[in-house]
């Protein structure tokens, strides 16, 4: 961290003496005032729900300018990555710092590649489940059992163990989540088969059935792997914090991502995806396009309680870069599959050109987040709705454990503890049950 030149002073109306504190400049984006003192020299607290003012780490993975709707990724920008590279690159660099080599790239994909299978056992595990259970619940919970399966990664303390642990992650998501939809659907596990490509092998394990051989259709696999790409990391969102605050107490890194499973699935989070696909199937089968005057008054509505999912995003104060690429993406992919003239695909255009007009959508700053296209090109592609956001937690894997790592290895981290402001009862004394 850099000093910057000025200080911050706070001081207060009541005489009590002002206190300084340093100011940290990053290499790009807002300085950081340091108040880890103040608590010390004042005996007050910050408060801050939501962190909406607050960084919780130094970190040199992702970065994003929320007003110039930039996202970059160890300095490279979102559109080179997903345009001149593959989702495995992008685990390279978001990992390790910097895009592979020639033969780093084929050592890499190799390694992950060894790795793609989970132990037998984890099919007996996934059985105890109910055949209609959300995948995000069966993932949770298939995550979380890594750490049983794995005795030689779980300390977080050791480098080599959190690098293999990252590695296993990122291999044996895609088993996993594909053995959550085909364990819902009733359909044999499909064991990865290591010559295809990281999105490839998914796409198999997905649809494919021991009865044929299953062909992979590239623009699909491209699209899988872009899909991949755009969700791998986004700095200091709140299942990254989550896996952060889980994993600064020590626990193992399988644990700490579980966490992350966890957060992921909230719908003003990763669960975003499905609810933004079931709001244009309800628009749909409302009248679809002649009915979105109507719903976007609900949505201005404040008493209604409805928002339109996929759009606007704590970051992002204009176009989320991802939705761009994404809408590509869409396009490309309804194309392939002879499906220009999707009805939900121009029901969300729709929407989107009203929304980005409109005066409530312009004065707050809400614009389309990278979830009100992933949709539509997932069910096309024939992924279920309830597995979106799984395949959102499978590409996100990376960005965590990348994060964690970050974590663990920086000097400066300390077990996550906020603080409060405490508005509860004062102390009192508990009263014999017949005078309460
Ligand atoms: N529809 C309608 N109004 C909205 C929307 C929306 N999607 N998003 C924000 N607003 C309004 C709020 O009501 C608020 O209005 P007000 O100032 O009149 O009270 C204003 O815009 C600011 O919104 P906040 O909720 O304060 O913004 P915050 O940064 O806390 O929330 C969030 C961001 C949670 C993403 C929000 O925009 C939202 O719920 N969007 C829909 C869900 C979604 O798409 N989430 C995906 C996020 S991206 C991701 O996780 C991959």
């Amino acid at each position: 961290m850099k000093l910057a030149d000025n200080k911050a002073t706070l001081s207060f109306s009541n005489g009590s003496p002002s206190v300084e504190m340093p100011v940290y400049q990053g290499n790009i984006g807002p300085d950081v005032i340091d108040i880890r003192k103040l608590y010390a020299q004042t005996g007050m607290f910050t408060y801050d729900p939501g962190f909406l003012s607050t960084a919780s780490c130094q970190s040199g993975i992702t970065y994003i300018d929320g007003d110039k709707g930039e996202l970059l990724y160890r300095g490279y920008p979102i559109e080179q990555l997903a345009t001149n590279v593959d989702y495995l690159d992008t685990c390279h660099l978001l990992l390790k710092g910097e895009l592979p080599n020639e033969s780093e790239r084929t050592d890499f994909h190799k390694l992950v590649t060894n790795h793609t299978m989970v132990n037998e056992q984890m099919q007996f595990f996934l059985r105890g489940f109910r055949r209609d259970a959300h995948p995000m619940a069966v993932l949770t919970g298939l995550v979380g059992a890594l750490s049983a399966f794995y005795h030689d990664s779980t300390d977080i303390n050791n480098p080599e163990h959190r690098e293999i642990a990252a590695i296993r992650l990122i291999a044996k998501m895609p088993t996993l989540v594909a053995m959550a939809y085909k364990y819902g659907v009733g359909q044999p596990f499909m064991y990865p088969q290591n010559d295809l490509s990281y999105s490839g092998n998914f796409l198999r394990m997905m649809f494919g059935t021991p009865c044929e051989e299953y062909k992979v259709n590239p623009v699909i696999e491209r699209a899988m792997d872009r899909i991949f790409i755009l969700h791998a990391d986004h700095e200091q969102n709140a299942s990254t914090s989550t896996v952060r605050l889980c994993g600064s107490s020590g626990t193992n890194p399988f644990a700490a991502i579980a966490a992350g499973v966890a957060c992921l699935w909230g719908p003003a989070h990763g669960g975003a995806n499905e609810a933004c696909l079931n709001m244009l199937e309800d628009i749909q089968r409302q009248g679809g396009v002649s009915k979105v005057g109507q719903f976007m008054e609900q949505v201005k509505d404040k008493n209604s309680g409805v928002k339109l999912m996929g759009f606007g995003h704590r970051v992002y104060k204009n176009y989320d870069p991802r939705a761009k690429l994404m809408q590509e993406t869409c396009n490309e992919v309804l194309e392939a599959l002879g499906l220009e003239n999707d009805p939900l695909f121009k029901l969300a255009k729709q929407l989107e050109k009203i929304a980005l007009e409109d005066d409530y959508f312009v004065q707050r700053k809400l614009y389309p987040n990278v979830d009100f296209y992933s949709g539509i090109v997932q069910r096309a592609i024939g992924i279920p709705v309830n597995l979106f956001t799984g395949i959102f937690a499978l590409a996100r894997t990376v960005g965590w454990i990348a994060q964690l790592n970050e974590m663990i290895g920086d000097p400066e981290y300390k077990i996550g503890r906020p603080r409060q402001l405490f508005t509860g009862s004062v102390k009192r004394d508990v009263k014999p049950l017949n005078q309460r």
